[in-house]
C-alpha cells in the first residue's frame, strides 16, 4: 500500500522491472506526440486560435458589454440585442445561464478583439461550423483576434456541461459585408 511507508528505505535505487520501463517510456513518446500535434495544429488546423487571458470581474465585464451594447445596438431579435460595432472596436461576448449575449454582427474583413467571459460557471465557446473552441470562465477576459473572411450567420453553442439547461445555450453571430 502506499500509504506505509517503502519497506526499502532507497527505493529510487531499485531496478524498474522492464514492463514499467515499456510504459514509461510508452506514455512519454505519446506525451511528446500530443505535445507537438497541438503545436501543429495551431498552425494547420485553423482553429486554435492564439487567445489571451486577463483577469476581470463578472461586474466589469457585464458593464463594458452593457456599454457597447448601449452605443452599437442596431435592432433587437427575440429579445436580444443585435449589435453592429464599428470595425477594430473591442468587441464583448457573455456567456452566462443559458444564452449568450448579445448577438454580434461584424464585417467582412475587418479585425475585432473579440472579448468573452462567464458571468456564473464554465462555458464552452464553441463557434459552428468553423469550430473553434475556446474555455470561458468567470473572472477571466478571454480575448481572441478575429478577422471574419466569409459572410453568412454563424452559431454559438456551449460545449461544457453547465446545467439543466445547457443544450438550450445557443448563440448567434452574423458577418455582413461593409455597409
Ligand atoms: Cu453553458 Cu453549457
Amino acid at each position: 500500500m502506499s500509504i506505509s511507508p517503502p519497506q526499502e528505505q532507497l527505493w529510487w535505487n531499485e531496478p524498474i522491472p522492464k514492463s514499467e520501463l515499456i510504459w514509461i517510456t510508452t506514455a512519454f513518446l505519446w506525451g511528446l506526440v500530443m505535445f507537438f500535434a497541438m503545436i501543429y495544429w495551431h498552425i494547420a488546423g485553423e482553429q486554435n486560435l492564439s487567445n489571451e487571458a486577463y483577469r476581470t470581474t463578472p461586474e466589469a465585464f457585464a458593464a463594458k458589454t452593457e456599454a457597447m451594447i448601449a452605443k452599437y445596438k442596431v435592432r433587437e431579435e427575440g429579445g436580444y440585442p443585435v449589435v453592429h460595432p464599428l470595425p477594430g472596436e473591442d468587441v464583448y461576448l457573455i456567456g452566462r445561464l443559458w444564452q449568450w449575449w448579445p448577438i454580434l454582427e461584424l464585417e467582412k474583413d475587418q479585425t475585432y478583439r473579440l472579448h468573452i467571459s462567464s458571468m456564473d460557471y464554465m462555458h464552452g465557446f464553441s463557434l459552428q461550423p468553423v469550430n473553434i473552441n475556446l474555455q470561458i470562465l468567470p473572472g477571466y477576459d478571454m480575448v481572441l483576434t478575429v478577422t471574419p473572411d466569409k459572410t453568412g450567420e454563424l452559431g454559438i453553442v456551449c460545449n461544457e456541461f453547465c446545467g439543466i439547461g445547457h443544450h438550450t445555450m445557443l448563440g448567434r453571430l452574423y458577418v455582413v459585408d461593409h455597409p
